[in-house]
């Protein structure tokens, strides 16, 4: 049986051809360390980062490369944005839609009492309000943390006003785009964006292990990996210039030249043409399911103010059971469970046991979402009537405490 992958919002597959091929290339003819030797291939592997982080300003506009620093993943990015911005006292505006790797830094430095968090909610399709975010800001925020597209609810947030109101106000904003960068169309000015934060592994179509931190002129970071830079070794401490002030250690040169490829390959055709491909998979599934009444569907109503995750729950059937059914039965992969996005799921009111999560990328076709939704059905014919359900691994009690909506501590 041949496998259909709907787990892109979890890493994309496949990748495009032409990144295999460039692997292969790379291994066999210029694997060398970049920025640690003068010889010709290690120039060759130094022009594989510097062109990776040009191909990057391009798509997102921005003018200098050297803004962006390469990182594992968008936890990675995040992680530096977050730890490297914040000093005890600063208070921190950020949504209860956010992924485990905003909340969790958040958390443990505000259970440590360094700094304060507030948590903005939504209207009940996970749509943030801009104006919701700015009656949270306060003389003392340093930073904004909102999720671009929700990994859980599939909601688009309206980064750009939110930017706008940010700016205004003087904090810095930070945006995860771990489903968007590469999904959807983002500009950093016009969004007023001073630190994006995205994985190469996702809608970039590169390797897993690569990521990057945009870090825009007003952010001040606190250095992060401290080391080898290939150039001002003479310094006691890490460079402050960039890239060299938080790139330090031999990078993952062979997925930067992955992603380097998938980024070239993404340009051919712009992001506006994935935008509008992916949306009219999700189009598709969404009035194909929306006629079965057994079945919720989460997030947004609007296409305009999606992405493409769809979060499926078919009453009293643990998203655990339906996920395997349609991987036994018709080696479909989709992610059930909370995502790594609790609060989301508590705010849909679909904790602990979260939803099934179907989430179609560049290389999905209409059959395909034919035949999910095929293997839904069938599932629920079989799954509803019996009401299978499974308990969840984790009791709720066991978790921490939650902080309610627009609470600051
Ligand atoms: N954060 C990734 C997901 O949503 C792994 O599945």
């Amino acid at each position: 049986m041949k496998t259909i992958y709907l787990d892109n919002a979890a890493t994309s597959f496949p990748k495009p051809a032409c990144v295999y091929e460039k692997l292969r290339t790379y291994l066999e003819d210029y694997g060398a360390c970049p920025g640690r030797g003068g010889y010709a291939m290690a120039r060759q592997a130094g022009s594989v980062l510097e062109e990776t982080r040009c191909l990057l300003a391009e798509l997102l506009g921005v003018k200098e490369p050297n803004r962006f620093i390469f990182t594992l993943n968008a936890t990675d990015a995040l992680n530096l944005a977050i730890k490297g911005v914040l000093v005890p006292g600063d208070h921190v505006v950020t949504t209860v839609f956010e992924h485990n790797s905003v909340m969790r830094p958040l958390n443990r430095m505000e259970q440590l009492g360094f700094i304060r968090v507030s948590r903005v909610g939504g209207s009940s399709n996970g749509l943030v309000d801009p104006h919701e975010i700015y009656r949270a800001l306060t003389p003392r925020t340093k930073l904004v943390a909102v999720v671009h597209g929700s990994n859980a609810t599939g909601a688009l947030q309206p980064i750009e006003s939110i930017g706008r109101l940010v700016r205004q106000h003087g904090a810095l904003f930070l945006v995860d785009a771990a489903q968007t960068a590469g999904a959807v169309p983002i500009d950093v000015h016009k969004a007023a964006i001073d630190l994006l934060a995205f994985p190469g592994h996702k809608a970039l179509l590169g390797l897993p292990g690569t990521g990057a931190l945009y870090i825009g002129s007003r952010a001040r970071l606190a250095p992060w990996r401290e080391g080898g830079t290939g150039i001002f070794s003479e310094l006691p401490l890490q460079p402050e210039v960039m890239p060299y002030a938080y790139e330090a250690g031999s990078p993952n040169t062979l997925g930067l030249a992955g992603l380097r490829e998938s980024l070239r390959f993404i340009l051919r055709y712009g992001v506006a043409w994935v935008r509008t491909h992916e949306l009219s998979l999700t189009e598709y599934f969404i009035k194909g399911l929306g006629r079965d009444g057994r079945f919720v569907l989460h997030g947004p109503s609007s296409l305009k103010d999606r992405i493409a995750v769809i979060s499926v729950s078919l009453q009293n059937v643990s998203p655990a059971v339906i996920a395997d059914y349609l991987d036994r039965y018709y080696g479909i992969a989709v992610r059930a469970g909370l995502h790594c996005a609790p609060g989301a799921h508590r705010f849909m009111q679909t904790f602990p046991e979260g939803t099934v999560r179907i989430s179609p990328g560049y290389f999905n076709t209409l059959e395909e979402i034919d035949t999910c939704l095929q293997a839904l059905r069938e599932a629920a014919d079989q799954l509803f009537e019996n009401q299978v359900r499974v308990e969840s691994a984790v009791p709720e009690r066991n978790l921490l405490p939650y902080a309610k909506a627009g609470e600051a501590y």
